[in-house]
């Protein structure tokens, strides 16, 4: 399936694995490159030897395209900003910011830059910035969010920009894929989907529940503090939001209770730490390899039309960039 997006970045299905912090590593970006899609080792938290090393380990796994992830909240973005500029992986992807400090330097290394955006007026922003393409994420996603659904975002995007557009939140099979087309977009970023895969290292515990979980199982929490983040209902986030009433009263204890539960739910403890998903785990009910999910996912997409939408998307794109 050829777009925009699977011309941009080399990649053979029009299907991104979102950056997932803590998880996502040379495993699991490894597996979806070489499956054809584009891997994205994610950066945020992680020291720098790290990173340096799981884009070593990801390029001995396959000579696709790898991408990385900088959260640009993060204390060490800008070290870690010249770190992949002097590795020269083929895409950054960015969240939590923006990456203008950073932009030519990597677009100076020949590397795509793909901002992940919430609204229509960033990605417009993203794009006057120099932005290759965007990821434009609704708020049913895993991880920290935005206030808009999918549905309403993406083709809000899609009108405010030329540059391609992936469609990310709530997709996880080919129906997602589908009307990510349907909207605009010229790929799609999954993220939660791929948490089950068995390229994905996480604990087994977090794994099944992800497998169990049904439409209503997930919560967000950190609202109040202007993070909002997606995860499944556990002791953990029910405790959590019931502190976050009283944040005055209550916030130095949200505050420890918040360090290292990421890592307490990718270890196993699916009671006290944060299982970051989407609202699509609903739809991921089986364990599969990352290539298998791929072909899956894109054979029901194909299946449903989404070749002949992928391919208008594309001419309409190209058709408004002539001014036709
Ligand atoms: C466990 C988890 C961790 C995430 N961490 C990050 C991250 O570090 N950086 C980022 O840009 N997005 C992060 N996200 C968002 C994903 O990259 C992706 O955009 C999102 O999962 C897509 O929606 P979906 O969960 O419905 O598939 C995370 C998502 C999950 C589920």
């Amino acid at each position: 399936m050829k777009t925009r997006i699977t011309e941009l970045l080399g990649i053979e299905v029009p299907v991104v694995q979102g950056a997932m912090a803590r998880i996502a590593d040379a495993s699991l970006a490894g597996a979806v490159s070489e499956a054809g899609g584009l891997g994205i080792i994610a950066c945020g938290g992680a020291p720098l030897s790290w990173v340096e090393e799981q884009v070593r380990i990801a390029r001995s796994m396959t000579d696709k395209p790898i991408g990385a992830n900088v959260m640009l909240m993060d204390p060490n973005a800008a070290e870690l900003a010249k770190l992949l500029a002097d590795l020269r992986v083929d895409v950054v992807t960015t969240g939590a910011g923006s990456p203008a400090n950073f932009m030519q330097m990597w677009k100076d290394a020949g590397i795509k830059v793909v901002p992940v955006v919430a609204s229509s007026a960033l990605a417009a922003r993203m794009e006057r910035l120099g932005a290759d393409a965007v990821v434009a994420e609704g708020t049913e996603a895993g991880g920290h969010i935005g206030e808009l659904t999918t549905m309403a975002l993406v083709p809000a995007v899609c009108d405010a920009v030329s540059i391609p557009v992936i469609a990310a939140g709530g997709i996880a099979d080919g129906r997602g894929v589908a009307a990510a087309f349907a909207l605009g977009a010229e790929g799609v970023q999954v993220g939660t989907r791929f948490l089950t895969v068995e390229e994905c290292t996480i604990a087994d515990a977090y794994k099944e529940r992800v497998l169990a979980a049904k439409d209503a199982d997930t919560i967000v929490t950190g609202r109040g503090s202007g993070h909002p983040v997606r995860c499944l209902k556990n002791k953990f986030a029910r405790t959590v939001r019931k502190l976050e009433g009283d944040l005055a009263q209550n916030g130095d204890e949200l505050e420890a209770m918040y360090v290292g539960s990421l890592r307490r739910a990718v270890e196993g403890d699916v009671d006290n730490g944060t299982m970051m998903a989407g609202q699509s785990a609903a739809l991921v009910c089986e364990r599969a390899t990352a290539a298998e999910a791929i072909a899956r996912m894109m054979a029901e997409a194909e299946a449903l039309g989404a070749l002949d939408l992928a391919a208008t998307a594309s001419a309409n794109a190209r058709r408004e960039r002539a001014g036709r």
